[in-house]
């Protein structure tokens, strides 16, 4: 069981990363998985999509076939956004736009969406809306909002609101003990055979 996290801030020293980082220490820490794999786009190591994707430029092939590799080999994904002007980092659905081969088509995902303040949400119905449809990701019902993020998931107990801190290490366990049942469950429907088609290469 390999579980990879995203962290979608272009920020470098994100709150986003810190938090992907938590979840990457828990799952360890949980043995949830055998593997995990962290990618962040702090710095936007990714260019804008272009054509060159589709004409196999060279460039482009370096560029994505070690992350291909890392993303094909997973079972389940934690997306970590966090919120920008209400919406999701334009990195994070540039992102979204390079994976049209399967590499993490009906393997579930857990959004965790992040703000300095009380918002979050905005970006939660954002990637359900519309991250999903030719990737073919599968959101889980359960998804964490880490409001207030500053004051939590600190290394140090003295930079944490101990109240806060503590739901949110409670929750981050919760969701991610049900992530892991997915990634056993969807499995199987990958195994099925059922999904394997070269006639619908899109979602509708
Ligand atoms: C360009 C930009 C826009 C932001 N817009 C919002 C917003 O609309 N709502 C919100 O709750 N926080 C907003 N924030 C603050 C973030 O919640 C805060 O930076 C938090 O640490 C998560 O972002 P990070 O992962 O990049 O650190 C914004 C931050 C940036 C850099």
């Amino acid at each position: 069981m390999k579980i990879s996290i995203i962290s979608g801030s272009h920020r470098i020293n994100s709150q986003s990363e810190k938090v992907a980082r938590y979840v990457q220490r828990t799952l360890e820490a949980q043995q949830l998985c055998e593997e995990t794999w962290l990618y962040s786009l702090a710095g936007n190591p990714l260019p804008l999509w272009d054509e060159g994707i589709w004409d196999a430029d060279p460039d482009w092939q370096a560029r994505l076939q070690p992350l291909s590799e890392q993303l094909a080999s997973s079972d389940a994904f934690v997306v970590v956004a966090p919120e920008w002007h209400g919406q999701v980092p334009s990195g994070l659905k540039n992102f979204f736009l390079m994976w049209g081969k399967g590499e993490v088509a009906h393997k579930p995902a857990l959004i965790v969406t992040v703000s300095s303040g009380d918002g979050g949400a905005y970006p939660v119905a954002e990637l359900r809306m519309s991250s999903y449809k030719n990737n073919r990701i599968c959101y889980i019902p359960e998804h964490v909002i880490v409001r207030n993020v500053e004051s939590v998931l600190n290394e140090r107990d003295a930079d944490n609101n101990a109240e806060a801190d503590a739901y949110f290490r409670t929750r981050f366990d919760y969701a991610l003990g049900i992530l892991k049942e997915y990634a056993v469950a969807l499995r199987q429907v990958r195994a099925s055979g059922a999904t394997a088609t070269t006639t619908f290469k899109n979602g509708m």
